[in-house]
């Protein structure tokens, strides 16, 4: 057999079992869903079953009839062992103290609250509560909802792939909030945010085989139907006639082909004239191509989406909370494989804004297909524009999980109220240099750019080689370092942690109001 020949047969075969094993996994994703414990307002809890009090300090606890051996007891436990939350076992049902942890600055106050809420969530989990109440007694409104918020989003599990025997789906199904002060329509906000979180980890946490380029774009459809967003994905075929060398590049190596996913959020009474773009990038999976990754790094790399998952959410987010702004996401995507095809470093290609880029490594992927998408941005006249991307191991690598890493250029006040919600959703943006001289770093003798900068400030050159086809209002976010972690941080968990969504719609609502 020739081959030329054979190599055309077991990809032909391997088109064929992945379609085949795409339509099994493609029904079923999002089942994360499931484990989603709703939050509802009640009016009042009832007596005698589970609940959680929310206190400031001893006295609040006034209106509870704790008897004076409880009272004694929960006081101990406050001084002596410092617990800010407390477990009264009254025999047929439990109450929960929970004390406020404050702190000297809000964000940080309500913080607490949300990581206060994942630990509760653990312990009635534990004790295979499928419900709770809570009662607020001294509480503000916003500390009770980031306390319910941090349960909620805490309760996510992937269990898609645990067999019977050795799935453990957490017990809580419904979170009950008796608190005045919060109205039913900030309940329902709540809901939805928890929502579009688990549908961006379900999108991020699906294994590579599932999640291609055109399945990524599926999901996108499902999620924008659902809520009224008008969507268009255009094919491979589209994608060369528009030349989008960078995409088309990158995905050479690959036997699915790339899809590039258009969203738009259009309401009739916008306050916005020009739109807000927010441009995600989607690397099914980045095996880092012909610059081959080693296996180390390769193992987290289906998090690559993580950027197009979060707009997709996100703006699933913006419509169904009907927000008065005209918004539109651009996604494009595809996996990086090295094959015979592959881009190789040395090639130099032509972007589709005809700029020509020296290919020096093929595991700096990202900023190719991001280059093109940010140029495709340039005919909306946008607002600003936000990229947001698992760029560079650099980002990660400078400020770990803790943080979103944030440059750009022409932003006017923008980057100060990102900075705001950055404070607000506790994703908080660092703002990194972005000066003229390292504009140096990626120029290129024999192309009018280069794909890599050099051993130094990796995350600012890859955000420079954006900047060159970002010709409007724009700010780059990356986030490799909080997107997908190995071990839980408190209510994000682990793995995906739905990065970038809560940001953007922070954002978004405080724009509608303006
Ligand atoms: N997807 C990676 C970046 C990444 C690293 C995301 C760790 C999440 C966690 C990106 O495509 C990449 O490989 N970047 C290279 C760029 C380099 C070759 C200039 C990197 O950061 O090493
Ligand atoms: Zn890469
Ligand atoms: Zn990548």
């Amino acid at each position: 057999m020739n081959l030329d020949f054979k190599i055309r047969l077991i990809n032909n075969f391997r088109k064929f079992t992945s379609s085949k094993k795409n339509q099994k996994t493609n029904n079923s994703l999002q089942k994360g869903l499931i484990m989603c414990a709703k939050i509802k307002k009640i009016k009042e809890t009832n007596k005698e079953e589970n609940k959680i009090y929310l206190v400031t300090e001893i006295k609040d606890l006034k209106p509870i009839s704790l008897s004076k051996a409880e009272l004694t007891y929960v006081e101990k436990q406050k001084k002596d062992l410092e617990s800010n939350f407390i477990t009264v076992n009254r025999f047929g049902y439990w109450i929960f103290i929970q004390f406020l942890k404050k702190n000297d600055d809000i964000y940080l106050t309500l913080e607490n609250c949300r990581k206060d809420g994942d630990k509760a969530l653990n312990t009635l989990n534990n004790l295979k509560f499928s419900k709770i109440q809570i009662e607020n007694l001294s509480w503000k409104k916003d500390e009770v909802i980031c306390f319910a918020e941090g349960m909620a989003l805490s309760n996510y599990q992937y269990l898609k792939f645990k067999s019977t025997n050795t799935k453990k789906a957490n017990s809580l199904k419904e979170i009950l909030v008796a608190a005045e002060i919060v109205s039913a329509n900030e309940i329902t906000e709540l809901n939805n945010v928890v929502d579009a979180i688990y549908k961006c980890k379900d999108l991020v946490n699906e294994p590579p085989a599932s999640m291609t380029a055109k399945i990524f774009a599926k999901e996108a459809e499902k999620m924008a139907k659902e809520v009224g967003i008008k969507i268009e994905v255009l094919n491979k075929t589209k994608i060369e006639a528009l030349k989008m060398g960078g995409l088309l590049a990158v995905n050479r190596g690959s036997v699915d082909p790339p899809t590039f996913t258009i969203m738009e959020w259009k309401p009739a009474k916008a306050v916005n004239k020009n739109p807000y773009v927010f441009v995600g990038k989607g690397v099914v999976y980045d095996t880092g191509g012909m610059s081959l990754k080693p296996s180390g790094s390769m193992e987290t790399m289906k998090c690559d989406m993580g950027g197009a998952a979060a707009v997709a959410s996100a703006l699933y987010l913006i419509a169904k909370a009907k927000l008065p702004v005209h918004v539109i996401g651009l996604m494009p995507a595809t996996d990086n494989r090295p094959s015979g095809n592959a881009q190789v470093p040395g090639d130099i290609i032509r972007m589709y804004s005809g700029a020509t880029v020296e290919v020096l490594n093929t595991d700096a992927e990202g900023r190719l297909i991001l280059a093109d998408a940010l140029h495709y941005a340039k005919k909306y006249k946008p607002e600003l524009v936000i990229d947001i991307a698992t760029l560079t191991g650099a980002a990660a690598n400078a400020i770990g999980r803790y943080g979103i890493v944030a440059m750009g250029s022409k932003y006017k006040n923008y980057m100060d109220d990102l900075k705001t919600s950055g404070w607000n959703v506790f994703e908080r943006i660092v703002e990194f240099p972005f000066w003229e001289d390292f504009d140096e770093l990626i120029k290129s003798e024999i192309a009018d750019i280069k794909n890599i900068g050099g051993p130094v400030a990796g995350a600012i050159t890859a955000g420079k080689f954006l900047e060159y086809f970002a010709e409007y209002p724009w700010i780059h976010l990356d986030i490799a370092g909080p997107v997908f972690l190995d071990k839980k941080d408190s209510y994000r968990g682990s793995s995906a942690t739905g990065s970038g969504v809560r940001l953007f719609y922070d954002f978004i609502k405080n724009k509608s109001k303006k």
